[in-house]
């Protein structure tokens, strides 16, 4: 989507709630969910189109772990890094998932196939450890079942 779009995008959804600075995080939620992540220029747009300070959305979008700077890979698996799933061997999953993909969780690999995420507990502890694919929840994670799923998603 051009920096052109982005922008009138964001002043519709910015419109709908009447450019109301407490329903911010609601708009953000909004332009991500239409964008795909939030872009460097709507912190900006919206600073300028609530009131806001510019350091004022920005903190908002830092702060909130839900929204995205850049876009997603094609694929997203969330590695549950709480504390039933870190009992159950989750931290060490997480690596191999980070060596596999060559990327540090929260990153996304070059190609774009996928973007790996922390999350912090999915409620399958049951299940520890857990993950998300793409919103498929999926518990008692191994590496075989890990290195199933990279495959699944490049395939
Ligand atoms: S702690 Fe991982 S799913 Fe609850």
């Amino acid at each position: 989507m051009d920096a052109a779009v982005v922008t009138d995008t964001t002043l519709a959804i910015a419109a709908d709630y009447d450019n109301r600075p407490d329903a911010l995080i609601e708009i953000l939620h909004r332009v991500q969910a239409a964008v795909g992540y939030v872009p460097e220029e709507v912190v900006q747009t919206l600073a300028d189109t609530l009131n806001l300070s510019r350091a004022e959305v920005h903190g908002v979008v830092t702060f909130y772990h839900d929204f995205k700077r850049e876009p997603h890979g094609r694929h997203v698996l969330k590695m549950c890094r709480a504390e039933s799933c870190q009992s159950m061997g989750g931290e060490a999953l997480v690596k191999v998932a980070e060596a596999r993909l060559g990327v540090s969780c929260g990153g996304t690999t070059a190609d774009h196939s996928m973007t790996l995420e922390p999350a912090y507990c999915f409620g399958l502890c049951a299940m520890s450890p857990a993950a998300m694919m793409d919103g498929r929840p999926i518990g008692r994670m191994n590496e075989a079942r890990l290195d199933a799923l990279l495959r699944e998603a490049r395939s």
